[in-house]
């Protein structure tokens, strides 16, 4: 490893918690590979399908959630970064396969590296930057080295999340300059406060909340919005997310919630139609469409965002810093794209 150093490295991969992502290095210019749809990243789920093959990413994606019902559940896997650097195995039915987190996040990291190599068929993939959480621990640093390792990247360097997103920002030539790097991910939200000081990039404090993401505003659509509106319409005993009667239904509403989410970035209004997911108890197909305006969304949303704020707060004051003294405030993450 001596010689081999990020800045040697042609691979960076981000080992998302929802999604993944691959960028490159060819003849110094960085180029995130792209799915054959165009889509720059890869939905972070592993699972076997109905021919029984390894399958990741959004047709996986789409057998948890879109098509989402029981049985899927225990041919699939989604957000194995939270069981990283624990003994915990996954037990996969249809291939009667128990896997541990660090298999089945090598399974996505062969993924992306397949993406590279279908680019760029003679690609040099001996080694890799791999980014992780500032509050990983030793553990859970190790097992995403062993993933790295499985997936046949001989070399892996770890680089901490806070950073990474950074230098993306040109961080690297910022002299003596604390950042905030605030990450509203898809299932947890990171605050890290970091600092260049004399060419040395450092994360000074971090907080975080493991369970706060793009899923809790999804969920909080499905019921605060759907399901009120649901049973206006339709006698449905007990409907809960709880019941596993109604997993199915639920999946595919948390789904067209997410989507709603998404086009409310970028529109005032949307509109969630829903149809073919089930009957209700007098034996009458389930259908309705329901308006959602950006504020309704936002008011919504208004008490998670007023978590990740006060975490913000937290982790300048544990570190003694001003606001004053934080030159650059960036934002990261797919639920950012709200703003
Ligand atoms: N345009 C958008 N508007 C709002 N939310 C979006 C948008 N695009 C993606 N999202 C949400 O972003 C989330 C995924 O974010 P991201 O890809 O940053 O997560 P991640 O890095 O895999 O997760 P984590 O940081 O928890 O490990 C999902 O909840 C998705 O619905
Ligand atoms: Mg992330």
């Amino acid at each position: 490893m001596s010689k081999m150093d990020r800045s040697t490295i042609t691979i960076g991969i981000d080992l998302g918690t929802t999604n993944s992502s691959v960028a490159v290095n060819v003849n110094g210019k960085i180029e995130i590979i792209k799915k054959p749809g165009g889509v720059g990243y890869t939905s972070s789920v592993f699972g076997f399908n109905k021919t029984g093959n390894k399958i990741v990413g959004q047709k996986a994606y789409e057998y948890l959630y879109k098509y989402g019902s029981k049985n899927e559940d225990k041919n699939f896997k989604a957000e194995i970064k939270r069981l990283m650097g624990t003994p915990e195995t996954v037990f996969f039915e249809r291939a009667k396969t128990k896997m541990t987190p660090e298999e089945i996040s090598s399974e996505i990291l062969k993924e992306l590296k397949e993406d590279i190599l279908r680019k760029y068929p003679d690609f040099d993939t001996t080694a890799a930057v791999i980014t992780i959480p500032a509050a990983f621990s030793v553990l859970q640093s190790e097992a995403t080295k062993k993933a790295g390792n499985l997936a046949g990247f001989k070399h892996v360097v770890l680089l901490q999340e806070p950073i990474a997103a950074a230098v993306s920002y040109g961080f690297q030539n910022a002299k003596n300059e604390n950042w905030l790097i605030y990450d509203f991910g898809g299932g947890t939200f990171d605050i890290a406060l970091i600092s260049s000081k004399d060419g040395i990039l450092s994360v000074l404090g971090h907080n975080g909340d493991n369970f706060l993401g793009g899923k809790n505003i999804d969920w909080d659509i499905v019921d605060t919005i759907i399901v009120p509106k649901i049973l206006e319409k339709h006698q449905l005993t007990n409907f809960t997310r709880k019941n596993t009667k109604y997993q199915n239904i639920f999946s595919h509403l948390k789904y067209s919630a997410e989507l709603a989410k998404i086009e409310l970035s970028q529109y005032d209004k949307t509109t969630i139609e829903i149809e073919d997911i089930g009957k209700d108890d007098s034996g009458e197909e389930i259908s309705f469409s329901i308006d959602i305006s950006r504020s309704e969304l936002e008011k919504l949303i208004k008490p998670t965002i007023d978590r990740t704020i006060e975490l913000t707060k937290d982790t300048l004051k544990e570190s003694g810093m001003k606001t004053e003294s934080v030159k650059k405030l960036i934002l990261v993450g797919g639920p950012t794209q709200m703003s």
